[in-house]
């Protein structure tokens, strides 16, 4: 299975070039699903096809969905809860709920959701091409960031556990061990327990984003703004090895925009390690398979 990110700044195509990807692979004969991780969904009207958070047969062999982040932040924190009171029953007095009410709106929740469906998707073998389609470049750089940000995070805890599992095994040695003292071993300690498996999913994540399976198409128009921005983007990619697939250069317009002319010079000279394809302004935006098949024919095979 190959998955395919679609990422650059807002409004610069990502959908529209995803779409034109699926449309193209589908018609192929390739099982191809793609999925929209941005909050403001557009890719139903450019498919011009009616999506939802569900996984919906587009064409026979194009699959599509919207991702419903909210939905995916309820289904992560409801996960966790019954996780937690599974393995601490204690919690119950805790008012469990109230706690998980509030991190509905905490800060890196939604990159989270959005990671989570993304993981639900790149490991399920489903498909032969899996592509998505993303939000504009902050936003899906965090997400993309959030399996290395999370490892440091469950590192530190895991070597905070292990000074309270010392702690413990010195009392036990100076009072002797109570019959129903926790375990002060780390292999049956459940909160270690649960560190380590969290840690195991995040380099599992991080191993899958970085493989050859996995590449990234950034998009942008031959514009200044947009080309700085790629360049970050870029760059950001490179350090965290991931692989860049070809860049593109969407809605050109040189006789329009005499500009772009040279702006385009830069970007073949900034980017010349990487295939670069350019799609030119179309009077009419492509929407729908036929008209999406047929950019993806004409510019990007
Ligand atoms: N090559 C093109 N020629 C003409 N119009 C285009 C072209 N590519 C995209 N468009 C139009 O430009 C607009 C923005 O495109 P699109 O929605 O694909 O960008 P996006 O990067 O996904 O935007 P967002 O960041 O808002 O999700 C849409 O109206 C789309 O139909
Ligand atoms: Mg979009």
């Amino acid at each position: 299975m190959k998955v395919k990110f679609f990422v650059g700044k807002g409004g610069v195509g990502k959908t529209s070039v995803a779409a034109s990807y699926a449309a193209y692979l589908s018609s192929k004969g390739y099982r191809t699903l793609i999925v929209s991780l941005d909050p403001a969904h557009n890719l139903g009207d450019i498919l011009d096809f009616a999506l939802c958070d569900d996984v919906t047969r587009v064409d026979d062999d194009l699959f599509a969905r919207e991702v419903d982040i909210d939905r995916e932040i309820a289904r992560y924190l409801s996960k966790i809860a019954a996780g937690l009171k599974a393995t601490y029953r204690y919690l119950s007095v805790l008012n469990l709920e109230g706690y998980i009410d509030i991190l509905k709106f905490s800060p890196g929740m939604e990159e989270q959701a959005i990671l989570e469906a993304i993981k639900r998707h790149i490991f399920s073998g489903e498909f032969d091409f899996v592509l998505f389609d993303t939000a504009p470049t902050g936003h899906t750089l965090r997400v993309l960031s959030l399996p290395s940000v999370s490892l440091i995070w469950v590192e530190e805890l895991i070597k905070v556990r292990r000074v309270i599992l010392d702690r413990r095994r010195m009392i036990e040695r100076v009072k002797g061990k109570m019959p129903d003292s926790p375990p002060s071993e780390e292999e049956e300690d459940e909160v270690m327990k649960e560190l380590k498996r969290i840690k195991e999913e995040c380099l599992a994540i991080e191993e899958k984003l970085k493989s050859e399976d996995v590449t990234y198409i950034p998009i942008l128009n031959a514009e200044e703004v947009p080309l700085i921005e790629t360049e970050r983007l870029v760059s950001f990619l490179r350090r965290f090895g991931m692989h860049i697939e070809r860049i593109i250069v969407n809605k050109y317009m040189p006789e329009r925009i005499p500009k772009q002319a040279e702006v385009i010079k830069e970007i073949f000279k900034k980017f010349k390690d990487y295939e670069i394809k350019v799609i030119p302004y179309m009077d009419v935006s492509p929407r729908g398979l036929k008209a999406l098949r047929e950019v993806c024919l004409t510019c990007l095979i």
